[in-house]
């Protein structure tokens, strides 16, 4: 629940000053001074905030604060200036109404720091983003910069605004910041080339001389020491505190946050340097033959430093400190000056050069934050401006500054009572009569075209003729005489010719905030403000692009004769465009107050403070509130906080609000003139009356305390009890279940006993009988079983002998024939048809079936073997099989021609393109070719020929050409012919009267005998169609050359070298060959 809490709670002192009984202006201070003790720097007055200065930080701007103090009503917590910032941030956002924060106060009062808290509090509580951040950041950041350029330190403040700003920030409808406008009024320049003791010039020259690096120094002309400067005081340049290079950096962040661009920022320094330097340009008289003085420059070089810097023509401005040009109609006359009117003349343009130069740095401001939406924006003023100033020695400026503030008033005055009024027509309460002071009067004093001060200061400055200050207080003390707030010595009213308070040469006006004399020395000089046209036409020629736009009058191409406005006018006009702006929105207003002259905490001087209270016109600000009803409030918490005092309205109302407080005030027997009814509020018309319902409510909240208290008290104690007694109950529920399950479970253990000795007994008793039963049988079953045995045995005893030995003979001999096969299954030899292995066998009388095993095994295993055999092998080895069956035993040649194979075609004639005609001659498949000595009958010499065989036929061909010599039919062959050596001699012995019978047999000789030779038999055999072909195997042999038989005989002959035989021919009947024996 959220818990309502008023303004009226805990209060130090009283936290809205219109509630102070009784008011007077001690009751009032002494209010101020207990709450500043507390450290309740805040008061109300009504929905203004009075703030006192603390001089020290106070933990009251925290990021909890700012929580605390968002969304809620104004009345609601303590006074703060979080709570004014809320409430105008709130009807901004969502009333749509324009605002206004008017801060006022004077030097040193917090005025400066009041506008950042405001500033900093809208932005902690509208909308985020990074848009809107970056819009925050450029306002918040635009603070730097100006203060750096129009803050000083003076003897009241070390950080005082030299300066008014009133900055507008406009909002979107959501009430996020968009941009922002800021105007700058009447910045101090005379400050520039001279400060009061103990003060300083504006920050920016200490800055730039502590802050910038040496580079940017050396590019300026400029050295880091101050003393060298005559515009800079030097007795308070170091100020405690205040960092001034660490500044300096800030200034130039912030200038790059707010938009400027690096040649801007350099244009600005520049400028700054130039004044410095100016300070320093010094003249010295010299004598004219006509008298006068003419002043000259003293030493050049500053001069000539300003020029280079601002790119001037040297001769130029020399020039323009010496001579003066005036023009009257259309005559320029040329007067010279004289060394005090140089002097002048510097300081002017200094004075002018820095004041232009700050309004430059506004509008580039507003340039980068103005908001960049077309559309209506709402809008939220802040105006930090100085208060009152009442100074021993007042003059022009502090007339200026005065007339603002009773302006200020005016505009207060006008807007409290019009919301005043407003709001009593919205209750719809009778309205009585207001008496407050309403200083239009002095407005009018001031500001009146026709007789106001101004106009006639403004009149006095245009007048030809010689014209001093003195003149123009003439002029006052005609035309103001009867004006009941102008008071001066010499005026023609006669009341002040003995005030001797009054001086001379002064004026004193009764404002609003008490009266304030003014010195008239100096005011014309002011109001004029003049610039001589030499300079500000030496300026305009400059070839730098920021003086020549400072000084746009210096055109020669404009030249206007007309007067500039004087300073008086432009204010005027600007104070006029600002209070029209400010009628139209909702002010707020912070009242800052001093509370000591020695920037110290904790110190409240009183006379400060009522001299303050006083011209702030804080009483009157009071009074008018409090003119009608000092107190007002809305039906609802009015009476969710007094309901507690009426029985009808305790604890709850049912009915209207309204009602439910018009019965409370009758119950509480209110005087009735005491307080109003409006349709939403009630008005209460004396603090007192309030108070005293405060009063009631805090007895009776006592009361209310004592009863609750009593309630609270009673139903502790029964809840506590009623605990007690449910736990009684449990506690005894609990014992009672554990005694009796203890009880149980011995009865239960002591009957499982019993049971169990019971049970063993019947059990032991069945198992006796049951054993005794058991022995019975098996004693019958014996017996029963000799008796069988016997009658059996008698029974079968003649069968039993007679057959017993052939049984056991064949059933020992199964044993043993069952024995040996599993014996010879497990020691089985090898699957190799030539392996010899067999196991031995184990009994003798198995030596046949032993034998028979073996025989079977080895047929069965060749047979697995020729099994898989393919056709072509199956040939091969039918050959070689052959081979054996014709030469085995026989030749000697045999045994080593067993491990060769026969490949038939060893030349691959088909394949050997040497043997391509040899090969298509053939029409059949060649079985056999190889190269075989074909041994000459007439020598015995062997002679390489080709040897071919096919099916039908064998080739004799050339060796080298591939010629067929000879071509035999198989038929024709009648036997062949070789020895029993080892030698590869064969003869081919032909068929008499066949064909190729005619030449005779033919003698050969080859590596390959037992191949050819078997080849011959087989495909021989075949062609013949008989069955065999003779093969005569014997050592002499008859061959038949043509006509003669010749015989072949071989020989043993010595071992030789190579086992070739050789063969000659001995004579014509004997062919001799000898066989190196195989030693
Ligand atoms: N609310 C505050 N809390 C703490 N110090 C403050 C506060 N207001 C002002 N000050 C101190 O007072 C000095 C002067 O305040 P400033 O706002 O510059 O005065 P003004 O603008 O009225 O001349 C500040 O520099 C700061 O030290
Ligand atoms: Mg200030």
């Amino acid at each position: 629940m959220e818990v309502k809490t008023s303004l009226l709670d805990n209060m130090i002192g009283v936290g809205d000053m219109v509630l102070l009984e009784p008011l007077t202006e001690d009751s009032f201070i002494e209010n101020l001074r207990n709450r500043f003790d507390h450290n309740e720097i805040y008061t109300y007055i009504g929905s203004v905030v009075i703030s006192m200065n603390p001089y020290r930080s106070l933990p009251i701007y925290t990021p909890e604060k700012v929580e605390e103090y968002r969304n809620r009503n104004f009345y609601e917590l303590s006074p703060h200036i979080y709570a004014l910032a809320d409430e105008a941030y709130r009807s901004l956002r969502d009333q749509d109404k324009d605002q206004c924060i008017l801060i006022t106060g004077e030097s040193g009062a917090g005025k400066t720091e009041a506008s950042k808290l405001v500033m900093s509090y809208v932005a902690a509580v509208c909308g985020k983003g990074q848009e809107v951040n970056k819009v925050k950041e450029q306002l918040l950041q635009s603070n730097p910069v100006l203060e750096a350029f129009g803050n000083a330190k003076t003897v009241r403040n070390d950080n005082s605004s030299r300066f008014g700003k009133y900055m507008d920030i406009e909002f979107d409808f959501k009430g996020d910041p968009v941009g922002g406008v800021i105007s700058n009024y009447l910045l101090e320049k005379s400050r520039v080339v001279k400060q009061p003791r103990g003060e300083r010039n504006f920050h920016i020259f200490y800055q730039l001389l502590s802050g910038a690096s040496d580079d940017t120094l050396r590019k300026l002309k400029l050295d880091r020491d101050f003393s060298k400067y005559n515009y800079l005081s030097l007795d308070s340049a170091n100020v405690n505190g205040l960092d001034d290079a660490a500044n300096f950096r800030t200034v130039r962040n912030a200038m790059q946050i707010v938009g400027f661009m690096e040649d801007e920022v350099q244009s600005v320094l520049e400028l700054v340097a130039a004044v410095l330097k100016l300070g320093n340009i010094e003249f010295k008289p010299e004598s004219r033959s006509n008298g006068y003085d003419e002043s000259r420059v003293k030493d050049k070089n500053d001069l000539k430093e300003m020029c280079e810097l601002l790119g001037i023509e040297q001769s130029v401005l020399e020039r323009a400190f010496s001579y003066r040009t005036v023009e009257a109609k259309l005559e320029k006359v040329s007067t010279t000056l004289n060394v005090s009117q140089a002097y002048y003349a510097r300081d002017a343009l200094a004075k002018n050069l820095y004041s232009r130069l700050f309004s430059w740095l506004v509008t580039r401001i507003n340039e980068s934050i103005k908001s960049q939406s077309k559309s209506r924006h709402k809008v939220m003023g802040v105006l930090d401006i100085y208060g009152f100033e009442i100074f021993e020695d007042n003059s022009f400026e502090q007339f200026i500054i005065n007339y603002c503030n009773e302006k200020l008033q005016q505009i207060f005055i006008e807007l409290t009572l019009r919301e005043e009024q407003e709001e009593y027509i919205r209750e719809d309460i009778e309205w009585t009569n207001i008496e407050y002071f309403n200083n239009a009067v002095i407005c009018d004093l001031i500001e009146n075209n026709q007789n106001g001060i101004l106009a006639m200061l403004d009149e006095e400055c245009l007048r030809p003729g010689t014209v001093t200050d003195i003149t123009f207080l003439d002029k006052l003390n005609t035309v103001c005489a009867e004006h009941q707030h102008f008071e001066s010595r010499l005026s023609k009213n006669s009341k002040f010719l003995t005030d001797h308070s009054l001086p001379h040469s002064c004026f004193r006006i009764q404002h609003y905030a008490g009266k304030v004399l003014y010195r008239v020395e100096g005011f014309m000089d002011k109001n004029n403000d003049l610039l001589y046209r030499d300079l500000s036409q030496a300026m305009y020629k400059a070839n730098h692009k920021l003086i020549k736009q400072l000084f746009p009058e210096g055109n020669p191409a404009k030249v206007n004769l007309k007067r500039p406005p004087t300073a008086g006018f432009q204010f005027k006009h600007s104070v006029g465009t600002l209070m029209r702006n400010l009628q139209t929105k909702n002010p707020n207003y912070i009242r800052c107050v001093k509370p000591n002259d020695k920037k110290a905490p904790r110190i409240f001087t009183d006379s400060l403070v009522r001299h303050q209270v006083a011209y702030l016109g804080l009483m009157e600000n009071v009074r008018v509130r409090r003119a009608g009803y000092a107190y007002r409030q809305a039906y609802e918490p009015c009476l969710e906080r007094y309901k507690m005092l009426c029985k009808q309205t305790w604890p709850h109302w049912k009915g209207p609000t309204r009602e439910g407080v018009e019965v409370l005030m009758a119950d509480l027997q209110v005087s009735t003139e005491e307080f109003a009814y409006g349709n939403s509020k009630i008005f209460i018309r004396n603090p007192r009356t309030l108070f005293s319902l405060e009063e009631k409510r805090r007895g009776c909240l006592e009361n209310l305390a004592a009863l609750i208290q009593k309630i609270y008290r009673g139903w502790k104690c029964r809840t506590h009890f009623l605990l007690l007694k449910r736990s009684q109950v449990v506690v005894a529920a609990w014992y009672r279940r554990y005694a009796q399950q203890k009880k149980y479970t011995q009865i239960k253990s002591a009957t499982i006993m019993v049971q169990s000795y019971s049970r063993g007994w019947k059990a032991r008793k069945i198992l006796r009988e049951l054993k005794h039963q058991k022995r019975c049988e098996e004693a019958a079953t014996t017996i029963a079983a000799y008796w069988h045995g016997t009658q059996v045995r008698r029974e079968y005893r003649k069968f039993f002998r007679a057959n017993a030995g052939r049984k056991i003979y064949s059933f020992i001999m199964q044993r043993l024939m069952q024995k040996y096969f599993l014996g010879l299954k497990r020691d089985l030899p090898s699957m190799s048809p030539i392996g010899g292995s067999w196991p031995t066998r184990p009994y003798r009388f198995l030596d046949t079936a032993h034998t028979e095993l073996r025989s079977i095994f080895h047929h069965w295993r060749c047979k697995k073997y020729r099994s898989r055999f393919t056709d072509e092998r199956k040939a091969v080895f039918e050959e070689k099989l052959q081979a054996s069956e014709i030469f085995k035993d026989k030749k000697a040649l045999y045994p080593s021609s067993v491990g060769q194979p026969f490949r038939g075609d060893y030349l691959e004639i088909s394949k050997n393109p040497k043997y391509q005609k040899l090969s298509s001659a053939m029409d059949e498949k060649v079985l056999l070719a190889d190269v075989v000595n074909k041994i000459n009958r007439a020598n015995g010499k062997g002679t390489a020929r080709i040897f071919l065989l096919t099916k039908n036929n064998f080739v004799l061909a050339d060796q080298k050409t591939g010629q067929v010599k000879a071509s035999v039919p198989l038929p024709d062959l009648a036997s062949i012919s070789v020895s029993t050596q080892n030698d590869g001699f064969f003869a081919l012995k032909l068929k008499e009267g066949s064909a190729g019978a005619t030449k005779g047999d033919f003698l050969l000789s080859s590596e390959h005998l037992i191949e050819i030779i078997t080849k011959l038999r087989r495909t021989g055999a075949t062609a013949v169609n008989h069955d065999h072909l003779d093969i005569d195997i014997s050592d002499e042999f008859l061959v038949q050359f043509k006509q003669d038989k010749v015989c072949v005989k071989f020989v043993q002959g010595a071992p030789k070298n190579g086992n070739g035989a050789s063969c000659k021919r001995k004579n014509n009947r004997l062919l001799e060959v000898s066989v190196p024996s195989t030693a």
